[in-house]
Parts: structure tokens; sequence; C-alpha cells
């Protein structure tokens, strides 16, 4: 076992730390005030290959192992878990997912503009009634011919109304249960799907959710990715993916809740000392730092498998289950630790804080974390 990072893994994530601390982290606040989409950062990123850094070249991607792609991801969830949430759907959910299941034409087609920002892609699995049981989907996809018309409706669509591409799921055969799901490319120009935006988070307010409105959208058979019935796995081994780079970009925000209260701790005074003298304060700081090694290695062990191409779901589940809930506490703590300021959009631990808290719900709640790994280590199924 060698927890050393390579000079080609430094090298990235050093890419990715000066990118996120000069062109992220400074516009954060006022992005997150106005719900401004990060989409000039997203256009600077792509030209570094931020934007498809696990794809392969041929497909435009930079080749990136996985422990670097969430190296990348940790620094850019330390600067603005918006601008993260964003390139997980981006990378994660939706490129990896047709690197993985789509045919040589589709990946040639799709990957490229991905990976060049061109095009921004969704993920549309959740609908209005439709969330942790992704099984009983009631978007609806019924044959004609040579094409498919897709009926329904998605929710809490990451990028869903500045995307130009949306990877969406529905039902074929409502008798065959979960094998009757299939999933399907919509490109906008063409199949002309519409959203509405979701306004009014507690967090994440610079990145976009959206409703997407599928009322019976045409959409080519050659756009199925995947066979018939394949859409619940292809669903499942995506939100593998997604559920890595949460995990990722949980780390970084726990290691920015370190570095704003060591930076707070060592400089502000009371009683005669910094505030880090106190013991109460210096067990809070332990505490964080503690978690987020703890969490930066899970993440890094499912990394590792999926490296060597393993089968990784309980590992994923464990690193997204520990690093999205130690964030949480690390940004609870990095508040207490700054008293009133941290109360403020003054400094930025109360961003951490509400952005923190989506990352226990999204890409399956910390409920549902539990209920795969519990299943894993006693073979009996508590989920349906
Ligand atoms: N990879 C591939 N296939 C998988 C898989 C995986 N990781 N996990 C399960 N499968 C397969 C199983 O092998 C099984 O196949 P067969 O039918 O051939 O045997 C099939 O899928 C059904 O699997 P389960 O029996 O495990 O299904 P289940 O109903 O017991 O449990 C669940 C499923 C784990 C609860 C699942 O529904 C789940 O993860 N729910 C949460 C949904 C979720 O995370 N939603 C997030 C929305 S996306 C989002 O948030 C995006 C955004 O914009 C931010």
């Amino acid at each position: 076992m060698d927890f050393d990072l390579t000079p080609e893994q430094e090298e990235i994530r050093k890419l990715a730390r000066d990118f996120a601390d000069k062109e992220i982290a400074p516009g954060a606040r006022e992005r997150d005030r106005t719900e401004t989409f990060p989409a000039d950062i997203l256009k600077k990123m792509a030209p570094l290959g931020l934007l498809g850094g696990p794809i392969p070249e041929e497909y435009g991607g930079h080749g990136l192992d996985y422990i670097s792609h969430a190296l990348v991801t940790e620094e850019i969830g330390r600067a603005d878990s918006s601008v993260r949430t964003t390139l997980s759907v981006q990378i994660s959910l939706v490129e990896l997912t047709i690197l993985k299941w789509g045919t040589e034409a589709q990946k040639k087609q799709y990957l490229p503009p991905l990976c060049r920002g061109q095009v921004i892609g969704c993920f549309g699995l959740t609908e209005p009634e439709v969330g942790s049981d992704a099984t009983k989907l009631r978007t609806s996809a019924k044959r004609e011919g040579t094409h498919w018309i897709l009926r329904g409706r998605k929710t809490w669509i990451s990028n869903g109304s500045v995307s130009g591409l949306a990877l969406v799921f529905a039902q074929t055969d409502p008798s065959k249960g979960h094998k009757g799901i299939a999933a399907f490319l919509l490109d906008r120009d063409k199949q002309k799907y519409e959203s509405q935006g979701l306004h009014g988070k507690l967090g994440l307010r610079s990145s976009d959710s959206s409703e997407l409105i599928l009322d019976d959208i045409r959409v080519p058979d050659a756009n199925r990715l995947g066979e018939v019935g394949d859409g619940f796995k292809i669903a499942m081994s995506a939100l593998d993916s997604g559920r890595y780079s949460v995990a990722a970009g949980a780390v970084g925000v726990a290691q920015a809740c370190i570095d704003a209260s060591v930076a707070y701790a060592t400089q502000r005074q009371t009683f005669g000392k910094p505030l880090a003298g106190h013991q109460l304060v210096a067990e809070m700081i332990a505490d964080m730092v503690v978690e987020t090694d703890a969490a930066r290695l899970l993440v890094w062990r499912a990394g590792d498998l999926k490296n060597k191409g393993r089968p990784n779901t309980r590992e994923t589940s464990i690193a997204k289950l520990y690093a999205t809930e130690a964030a949480q506490r690390a940004a609870d703590n990095a508040i207490q630790i700054h008293g009133g300021y941290g109360f403020s959009d003054e400094f930025p631990v109360e961003r951490y804080w509400r952005d923190a808290r989506v990352n226990r719900l999204y890409e399956g709640t910390t409920q549902i974390q539990k209920l795969i790994i519990s299943r894993f280590a006693t073979g009996i199924d508590a989920i349906s």
C-alpha cells in the first residue's frame, strides 16, 4: 500500500488548486448572493482539461486516473461546491456513463463537446414522486417505429436549465419493473425538451437545479444508451461514479473548513491568547482534521478500486456517507469557531455549511447509503 501521490497526481492537484484559488474562490460569495451560474468559470476550465478529466484523450478528455480525478474534484469543492456540483454531473454522471455504456458512435458524437464544455450535460433520474426508490420511475417511453415518445417530469436536475444534453431514464414497460427501464440521450437542439429553474435553495445557489418537462418528446432509437431494460443498471453505475465525485467534493468542503478555522483561530485573540490556545477550540480543530483525513482516505480507497476496474459500490457508498457527514460537522464546527462572524457571509463558513447540506441528500441520501452498506454486511435486503 502506497499513500504517496505520483508526480503527475501532484501536478494535476496543483493545477486544480491554483485555478480554484485564482478563478473560483474569489467570486464564490457574489455568485452565491446573486444565484449566478458559473458559466465563465467553466469556459476557463475547459482548455485546462478540467471538464473531461477521467475521459480518455481519444474522446477529448485528459485520461486521468481516478485518484487524480478525486484530487481535482476536492480542490474545486474546496473553493465552491456549486462549481463542483456542475462538474460532478457533467463528468461523473454524464460523461463517464456515456463512456461506459455508449456505442462507439455515441462516444465520438457526445464526449468531445462535453469535454470541451460546448455542451453541458444533466442526469434525469429523480421525479416529483420518485426519489430514493428509483426503480419506480413514472416517466414513460413508448416505441413508435424507429422512435420513442417520452412523457413525464424530472425534478431536482442539476444543470437542467443550462443543459444541451440530458441523460434521461424512462419506463418502457411497467409490468417489468426496473427491468423495463431504458436510458436515452436527449439532444436539446433536436428533442426540444423544456426546463424550469428551481429557486429559493438553502445552498448551492449558483448551481442550476431544474425541472425537466418531457411532453411527448420524440427521440430516435439511435439515442438510446444501452439496451432496453438496462436503464436501471446504467443509472446505478452512474451513481457509483457520481457518489465518488460528491465524496471527493465533500472532502474539499471539510478541508476548506479547516483552512478557514485555522486562519481564524490562530489570529483571533480571546482571554489574552489566540482562540486555538483554548482547549475546546483545539478539540474542534482536531476533530475536523481527523475526520477530513479519514474521509480523504476512504475516497482514495474507492478510487484505487476504480483504477483497478474492480467492484466498488460498497466502498463508494462508505466514502460518500462518511465524507458528506464529516463535511457537515466540519462546517458546523467552523461556524462555532468563528462565533458571530461565522453566521454572516463576511466569512465563507456559513456557505460551506449551507452547501454541505445537500451532499447528504443528492445522489442517494445518507439513509440510502446506510441501506446499501448494511446489505453488503448482512446479506439481508432492508431496501425493498
Ligand atoms: N451497478 C450496476 N448495477 C447495479 C448496481 C450498481 N452499482 N446496483 C444495483 N444494480 C443492479 C442490481 O444488480 C440489480 O440487477 P438485476 O435486476 O439484474 O438483479 C438491479 O440493479 C436492482 O438492484 P437492487 O436490487 O440493488 O435495487 P434496490 O431496489 O434494492 O435498491 C437503491 C436500489 C439502492 C435503493 C437505488 O434505487 C438507489 O440508489 N436509490 C437512490 C437513488 C438516487 O441516488 N438518486 C439520486 C438522483 S441523481 C441526482 O441526485 C443527480 C443530481 O442532479 C445531483
